[in-house]
């Protein structure tokens, strides 16, 4: 199970996600926004952010008009490293490299066919186990080696 939330900016733009996932056997827990009346992405972001950071969600994704909002925030919460994509290379390397548990996407920047296959790359590639990258994320979560 998913989690994934959104500003006024992508509430379309999220149903499109929610259903393509659907489409493919992921359900998705939509923690809102449901209508195009003005919010605070800070709101949103933070209970996608806190159910992927306690284990209730594998992953979530969190859509702005930009996606920077939505990214600054779900970082703030210890445990979470969200990565905003605009291109699939970065989708790929951020699961890679960086074990991202929550995908960041700007409404207004991306066409919401590139959206969807960020969306799967970031879905279907595990994280690389490799040593390099276990290491350095051990040093954002603070424990050095
Ligand atoms: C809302 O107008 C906009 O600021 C928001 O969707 C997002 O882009 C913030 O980073």
């Amino acid at each position: 199970m998913l989690a994934i939330a959104c500003d006024h900016a992508a509430v379309e733009f999220k149903q499109e996600i929610i259903a393509h996932l659907k489409k493919r056997g992921i359900a998705c827990k939509d923690f809102g926004a449901f209508d195009a009346g003005s919010v605070d992405y800070p709101d949103y972001a933070r209970p996608v952010a806190e159910g992927v950071a306690s284990g209730a969600f594998e992953k979530g994704i969190l859509i702005c008009g930009t996606g920077i909002g939505m990214s600054i925030a779900a970082n703030k919460v210890a445990g979470i490293r969200c990565a905003l994509c605009s291109d699939t290379f970065s989708a790929r390397a951020t699961r890679e490299h960086n074990d991202a548990n929550v995908l960041a996407l700007g409404a207004r920047v991306l066409g919401i066919g590139l959206a969807l296959d960020i969306v799967d790359i970031f879905v279907d590639t595990p994280f690389s186990n490799d040593e390099r990258h276990i290491r350095r994320i051990d040093k954002i979560e603070g424990n050095c080696r």
